[in-house]
């Protein structure tokens, strides 16, 4: 299958644009901050870590035509997120995960919510994805809040890398069945 072209998604807040290199500092903004790597209980990046997660991205752009967006606050043009899709492995089985990641700054102000929800509808109607999973660490209270305002239910638990996750997902008929 073709790779899908790169999109800009807009919001009423947010412009959800490909990542690209020069995103880098912006991306230090969030990854090199303890608030945010406590959530990994990860030390926070060093410019290198960051260049290196960075071109995985990159590469998973290229490859699908979709990854994780840069997230960009349109009244200041800052990147204040990421937020989209990455494909992998979990369980055996392949899947698309919605991840989101802000900020500290920018917490609880809806940010996450809005962009995540632009990416799940993308997912299923451009991308014509049937399914949708988030992982979400145990005790991430905060994220599961946001994989459920997007719709997503809990489904399973798992231990991937030594951590406890909790498995949200979403397929696009419940999306629909719900909205109905
Ligand atoms: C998870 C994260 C992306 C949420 O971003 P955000 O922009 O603050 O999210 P939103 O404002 O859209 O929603 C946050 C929700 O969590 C709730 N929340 C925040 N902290 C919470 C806590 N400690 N316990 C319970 N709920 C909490 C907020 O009240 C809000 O819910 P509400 O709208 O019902 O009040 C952000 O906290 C983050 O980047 N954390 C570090 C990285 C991370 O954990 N990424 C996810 C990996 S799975």
């Amino acid at each position: 299958m073709e790779p899908f072209p790169p999109t800009t998604i807009e919001t009423s807040r947010l412009l959800l644009r490909p990542m690209v290199t020069r995103d880098l500092a912006g991306l230090l903004g969030i990854f090199a901050d303890p608030k945010v790597m406590a959530s990994f209980s990860e030390e926070p990046f060093t410019p290198e870590q960051m260049r290196r997660w960075l071109d995985r991205n990159l590469r998973h752009q290229e490859e699908f035509g979709y990854g994780l967006f840069s997230v960009i606050r349109k009244t200041d043009g800052l990147l204040i997120g990421d937020c989209g899709l990455e494909q992998m492995t979990v369980e055996g089985r392949r899947v698309a995960e919605l991840g989101y990641d802000f900020r500290s700054d920018v917490w609880n102000q809806g940010y996450a919510t809005e962009a995540a929800r632009a990416v799940r509808d993308y997912a299923f109607d451009v991308l014509e994805l049937s399914e949708l999973i988030s992982l979400v660490r145990q005790a991430n209270l905060a994220s599961a809040r946001v994989a459920e305002k997007v719709g997503m239910r809990r489904a399973a638990e798992l231990e991937r890398y030594g951590a406890r996750y909790w498995q949200y997902q979403l397929t696009k008929e419940e999306l629909q069945a719900s909205s109905r």
